[in-house]
């Protein structure tokens, strides 16, 4: 298929060292591929910038590390301009791991169909997309929540936070945040339910959070790890506290992991640590889905998005996401769709 544009790609230029510098990525103009047998080309509508590629270009991640000139990773929302695969129809929407470019040549694997008469397509990166699933997968499957507990959610305005707190709260749970500033705080109790939400970078956020939870939090909900999971454990939990690791995004710029919280509290708690990971739960996708289109659509499950404009924004608003400045989930709207709500 003849394109009359070049393709623009978000490249790796140097691995970064701490919070990620913009000239760490460049931006270039490549060739639009040809797809192979069994592939679709696709052409990206959204992309989502998600703290796990951090993760990765630390080389700490179990996915591998990216090499430097290669395309960073990416998951985007994408229609079909051309298929070399059965299942696919030029017109489709998809979502697929094509990576920071513009068009891309994707294989079978992982391909998601995208429905754009249930939502705003970009919903498909967030809270009805990975970070939803993450958010479902823990409070539904891997420790489900129970009515009446009290679960405490880190980075509560984000994709994953804002989700648990919400799906905590459909099943008669009640859900506190924290969150890196007020008008995050703010976010999370007046539109995603939250109960109360602490600004962790405020003096007296435990003091506060002892006086509201006198008897500990039943579950914590971790996206953040650092300083503040050490002050949970220490000070927080209940008798038979649980705690699922999601996300360490506190330490994904630091080159060496931090030393760990005492874990003396865990015994004495009879507590438990769970780590949670998406991935395991993808042959349940369906099953979220079945779950989270009608609490969407009953004004359930509220979101926040940050969605600039244009892949040349892709080294800006990474800097931004990897140092907390970002207010809810991290897109980048790359082209248009004519049926794009
Ligand atoms: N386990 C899994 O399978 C899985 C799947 C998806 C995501 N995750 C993890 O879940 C967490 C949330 O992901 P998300 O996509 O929903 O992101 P997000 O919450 O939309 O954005 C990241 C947020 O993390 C907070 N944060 C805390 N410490 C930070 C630091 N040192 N640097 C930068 N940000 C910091 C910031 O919020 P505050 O200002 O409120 O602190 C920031 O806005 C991440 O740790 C991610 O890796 C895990």
């Amino acid at each position: 298929m003849k394109i009359n544009e070049p393709n623009l790609q978000v490249r790796v230029r140097r691995l970064p060292e701490g919070i990620p510098r913009e000239d760490d990525l460049e931006v270039v103009a490549a060739a639009v591929p040809e797809p192979k047998a069994g592939e679709i080309l696709c052409r990206t509508i959204y992309l989502a910038v998600d703290p796990y590629v951090r993760s990765r270009l630390s080389g700490r991640h179990f996915d591998g590390t990216p090499k430097v000139g290669s395309v960073m990773i990416g998951r985007t929302v994408s229609e079909v301009l051309e298929s070399k695969n059965p299942r696919h129809k030029p017109g489709d929407l998809v979502c697929v791991e094509s990576g920071m470019q513009a068009y891309a040549a994707v294989g079978p694997e992982d391909v998601l169909p995208v429905d754009p008469t249930v939502a705003p397509l970009s919903t498909a990166l967030g809270v009805l997309g990975m970070p939803g699933l993450t958010a479902w997968s823990g409070l539904c499957v891997l420790d489900p929540i129970r009515a009446g507990e009290t679960i405490l959610i880190s980075a509560a305005s984000g994709a994953v936070g804002a989700t648990a707190g919400q799906i905590a709260r459909i099943k008669g749970a009640r859900a506190i945040g924290l969150a890196g500033s007020a008008e995050k705080c703010a976010w999370a109790t007046e539109h995603a339910g939250f109960a109360a939400c602490f600004n962790y970078k405020e003096r007296d956020w435990s003091g506060r959070l002892a006086r509201l939870c006198p008897e500990g939090v039943d579950v914590y909900f971790d996206n953040a790890g650092g300083e503040v999971l050490n002050t949970i454990v220490r000070s927080h939990l209940a008798q038979g506290a649980r705690i699922l690791i999601c996300g360490l995004i506190s330490q994904y710029n630091l080159k060496d992991p931090p030393p760990g919280p005492n874990l003396g509290p865990i015994v004495s708690k009879r507590a438990k640590i769970m780590g949670l990971v998406v991935y395991d739960f993808e042959d349940r996708r369906d099953d979220f889905l079945r779950d989270a289109i009608p609490w969407f659509q009953a004004g359930r499950l509220h979101y926040k998005e940050e969605i600039s404009e244009g892949l040349a924004q892709a080294p800006r608003v990474f800097r931004r996401l990897m140092s907390g400045e970002n207010f809810g989930k991290t897109i980048i709207k790359v082209g248009a769709h004519a049926r794009a709500p």
